[in-house]
């Protein structure tokens, strides 16, 4: 590395990279943004603990979505924010059962984990409308947008307020590899000194020569040619998996959220037991209900598909099958 790379410690991340990742999003997500207001962090994980620590005291009550992402329910919940679970229906977050007051609300509107549904265009427009009326924060996890097969890509929600009430986190995790340690937080161009200095006292900032390697992936076209062939290859896994559990449950394969990301929804009943069966067969598979913090909705199955080749993908479908037939379950 030149030697400029090896003594570079700014907070808020290398400057080559911030204005790599807010090009990319200005394009690709419609935020609207500048480089200033990118904050470079060691994967979404370090962007929710960041922005928990920005926007929270100790007693704010934070709306989370239910179902939702277990790692953010605890950054907040580590930042003593008391969560307020909201429920989760087709069109996303039900944004009308609210509370009228709360400090912040954490969404996964392009994609909610781990359902897989759209936050619709209204409850868009009503989620930024309750968070003017509460002086609320909208804390938007973007965390698997650069995957969408079907239909058309959903923009940001970042790109639709008018207020600066929404701080949005991305990851690399996906896009590239969990194992690369890199995300970013986009905060409102009020909050960026203060959001680098909190950044500065953590661990300063992420390697300075992996920021430096993921520039010039970016810089050199590499980035998004890589995402297109992987939006390739995860569609094929995608359909080979939605083809393979057609087979061998017919009509019957109740299968949500596989327009995009990395995963899809097997809606069955008594998953935690049928997860634990699985297991037993070399399938690995999450329970949907470990996602629910009020009474659990929905029972179901988070197949994950992106991460395997197309033959054990359909290993994996008739062991799944023999597994159902051994436990006595009957779909819906
Ligand atoms: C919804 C969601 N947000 C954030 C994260 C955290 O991202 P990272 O793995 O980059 O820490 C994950 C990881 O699985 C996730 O599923």
């Amino acid at each position: 590395p030149s030697l400029a790379l090896t003594m570079d410690r700014d907070p808020g991340g290398l400057p080559a990279l911030r204005a790599a990742v807010a090009g990319y999003l200005r394009e690709s997500r419609a935020l609207r943004c500048t480089a200033d207001q990118v904050i470079i962090v060691g994967g979404g994980q370090q962007a929710l603990d960041l922005a928990a620590r920005l926007l929270l005291d100790a007693g704010d009550v934070v709306a989370v979505e239910d179902p939702g992402f277990n790692g953010a329910d605890a950054a907040l919940s580590a930042a003593g924010a008391v969560l307020r679970p909201v429920a989760v229906d087709d069109d996303g977050l039900r944004v009308e059962d609210l509370p009228t007051a709360a400090r912040a609300v954490l969404v996964t509107p392009s994609r909610n984990f781990p359902l897989g549904v759209t936050l619709s265009l209204e409850r868009r427009l009503g989620l930024l409308a309750w968070a003017r009326r509460a002086g609320a924060w909208v804390i938007e996890d973007d965390y698997d947008s650069e995957f969408r097969f079907d239909g058309r890509p959903v923009a940001s929600l970042q790109g639709l307020d008018e207020d600066g009430r929404v701080v949005y986190l991305g990851t690399f995790s996906r896009a590239l590899f969990p194992g690369l340690r890199l995300g970013y937080l986009v905060v409102p161009p009020a909050l960026a000194d203060m959001a680098r200095a909190v950044r500065g006292l953590l661990d300063g900032s992420p390697s300075s020569v992996h920021q430096a390697a993921l520039a010039d992936f970016f810089d050199e076209g590499w980035f998004a040619g890589h995402l297109r062939a992987m939006r390739g290859l995860y569609a094929e896994r995608r359909s080979v998996l939605v083809d393979g559990l057609g087979d061998v449950l017919g009509d019957r394969a109740p299968i949500s959220g596989a327009d995009g990301g990395m995963h899809l929804v097997l809606q069955v009943p008594d998953d935690a037991r049928l997860v634990q069966a699985l297991a037993r067969e070399k399938v690995e598979a999450a329970a949907l209900s470990r996602f629910h913090q009020g009474a659990v909705s929905r029972s179901g199955l988070v197949l994950g598909f992106a991460g395997w080749p197309e033959v054990l993908l359909r290993a994996a479908c008739g062991r799944l099958q023999r597994v159902l037939v051994s436990s006595g379950c009957r779909l819906e």
